[in-house]
């Protein structure tokens, strides 16, 4: 692509050329289609539109130095949709669709798949949204199952250095027995008022706290939080967290490293023993957090300027994976 400055890209939507689509109507999923429309027309009373039907997925392909395209843990994203899609009552697409779709989606649109060197990826949104009518609350009888693509920089424009994030303490992203483990549209639109909040402030993102007590710590932005102690990588466990699959890929190769993963309550006072702390995900990939206002208690956690060093090996270790620079031993990578 001539006019794409791949380097200097931001996490953002550029127009590619075609996304996929399939329909679920009568009881039965369709044939996948391909679409070179970016709009979607449905029924005014879709329940999307109403309802918050709708749930999402992210991931990333990586193009190789051997040209190759490689797409990151794709099946178990499309089980996490399934999931999704089972806690708010929609229809699950079949893994071997969402895969299907994926792979359609990235191959249409090769052309926006970031050269090797620039460090860039091509970011992949499936969704799942109903679009049957219904004015009666109740979930619909026809969905729409669809995948773009956008090549995409870092989610944070500072990459891999530190930034700074703000505890929310007055709302809550996700109920204790709600929908934060699952990736749905209405847990995003909670998220908002924090985000706005700790931008104002200065900071990049929020931290969250369990809804019941203000005491636990829950996710850090779009991300799962992780903190660093005694050569052990300490990540909160809670049913309003989204499993990561990033979370869960770094845990992995982190006790593959000789370090002890805990998968456990972390109470936000603990804050102050970490070394090293991160925020996790597909977008934020590892992204190293400096510092942590508290403002109840104008309390700041301070974990340096730069990036610490099991932090760093992590996210090398993991980005060499996602580009095949380092073997795949756990197959996680499918070549497209
Ligand atoms: N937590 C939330 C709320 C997210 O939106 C995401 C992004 O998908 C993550 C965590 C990270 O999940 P994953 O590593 O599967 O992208
Ligand atoms: C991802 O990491 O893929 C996400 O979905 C985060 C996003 C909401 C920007």
């Amino acid at each position: 692509m001539e006019n794409i400055d791949w380097r200097n890209l931001p996490f953002g939507y550029i127009k590619t050329d075609y996304n996929v689509r399939c329909y679920y109507r009568n009881g039965q999923w369709g044939e996948l289609e391909i679409s070179s429309s970016e709009q979607v027309s449905m029924h005014i009373a879709a329940t999307c539109l109403h309802y918050g039907q709708e749930s999402f997925e992210g991931m990333k392909a990586f193009c190789g130095k051997d040209g190759k395209i490689r797409v990151f843990r794709c099946a178990d994203n499309a089980r996490r949709m399934q999931a999704s899609a089972a806690c708010i009552k929609m229809q699950e697409p079949p893994v071997e669709l969402f895969v299907e779709a994926v792979k359609k989606a990235i191959l249409l649109n090769r052309r926006f798949v970031p050269p090797y060197e620039s460090g860039a990826s091509l970011y992949i949104r499936p969704l799942l949204i109903g679009t049957g009518a219904a004015v009666g609350v109740k979930p619909a009888d026809e969905y729409l199952f669809m995948v773009f693509v956008t090549p995409v920089g870092p989610y944070f424009k500072t990459g891999f250095k530190p930034v700074n994030v703000m505890i929310t303490r007055d709302s809550d992203r996700a109920a204790p027995l709600g929908t934060g483990h699952v990736k749905v549209g209405g847990n995003y639109a909670a998220s908002l008022p924090a985000a706005e909040q700790a931008q104002k402030a200065g900071y990049a993102t929020s931290l969250y706290l369990d809804a019941k007590e203000k005491k636990y710590i829950d996710e850090c932005g779009p991300a799962n939080f992780f903190g660093i102690k005694n050569n052990t990588y300490v990540t909160p466990q809670s049913h309003s967290i989204l499993p990561s699959i990033t979370n869960n890929s770094l845990m992995t190769l982190a006790k593959e490293l000789g370090i002890k993963v805990e998968q456990r309550p972390v109470e936000a006072t603990e804050l102050s023993t970490f070394e090293e702390t991160g925020e996790c995900g597909t977008a934020a990939v590892i992204t190293p957090i400096g510092k942590i206002f508290d403002p109840q208690t104008n309390v700041t956690y301070r974990y340096g300027e730069e990036a610490g060093p099991v932090s760093t090996k992590l996210y090398h270790l993991l980005r060499a994976i996602q580009y095949g620079d380092e073997p795949d031993t756990h197959n996680w990578v499918t070549i497209i």
